[in-house]
């Protein structure tokens, strides 16, 4: 199937907020999504974006049955190893199901890599679900480590309350008086 891999536009973040959904409702989620396209379009098309995006798109003749040309982004950042520098980390990958199995998951897992070898970084991380299998074998097939078995690592994250209490702790220690 014919499509092409692009940098995502400041009008492109309505679909990408239409298919963050969809990845979030196919990862059972979905009441966890709270962005929306204003705040992808304040983030990622700022003076200092917070992250980068592209966009795979089919031509018109190609459109999925509910009438989009946009069907799949990659959403990527960068981050610093302590140990190895310069690094990108893969936020979303998604392929709208109608599309998949063509090629345009790969093409925009390539594209993310080629930026980051552009940018000078090392290497590519991300997360994926226990039970995303697919995803999963897709990435192994392409070098991924995992590392929760190489490594045993744990994904940890201080949700707002906890992330508030400790940011409370911060203004009684006077640690930069
Ligand atoms: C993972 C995902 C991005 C892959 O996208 P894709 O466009 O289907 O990927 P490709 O076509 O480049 O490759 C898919 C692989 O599955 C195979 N495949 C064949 N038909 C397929 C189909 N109908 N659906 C899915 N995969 C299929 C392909 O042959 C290919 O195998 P390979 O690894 O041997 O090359 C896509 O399945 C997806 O969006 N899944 C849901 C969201 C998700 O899991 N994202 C990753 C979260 S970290």
């Amino acid at each position: 199937m014919d499509f092409k891999i692009r940098p995502a536009r400041k009008e492109d973040c309505k679909d990408v907020s239409r298919m963050i959904m969809d990845l979030a409702v196919f990862e059972n989620v979905a009441d966890q999504v709270k962005i929306s396209h204003e705040e992808l379009e304040r983030d990622g098309f700022c003076q200092n974006p917070l992250f980068e995006c592209l966009i795979a798109e089919v031509p018109e003749e190609h459109k999925s049955k509910d009438g989009f040309t946009v069907v799949g982004y990659a959403l990527y950042f960068y981050t610093y190893s302590t140990w190895k520098g310069r690094s990108v980390y893969l936020e979303d990958l998604y392929v709208m199901p109608e599309f998949r199995g063509n090629g345009i998951g790969k093409g925009l897992l390539s594209k993310v890599a080629e930026i980051g070898k552009e940018k000078q970084c090392v290497r590519l991380q991300l997360s994926v679900l226990d039970w995303n299998t697919v995803a999963r074998e897709f990435y192994a097939t392409r070098g991924a480590l995992d590392l929760t078995e190489t490594e045993g690592r744990h994904l940890l994250r201080f949700e707002q309350l906890n992330m508030d209490k400790l940011a409370k702790g911060a203004s009684k220690e006077r640690s930069f008086d």
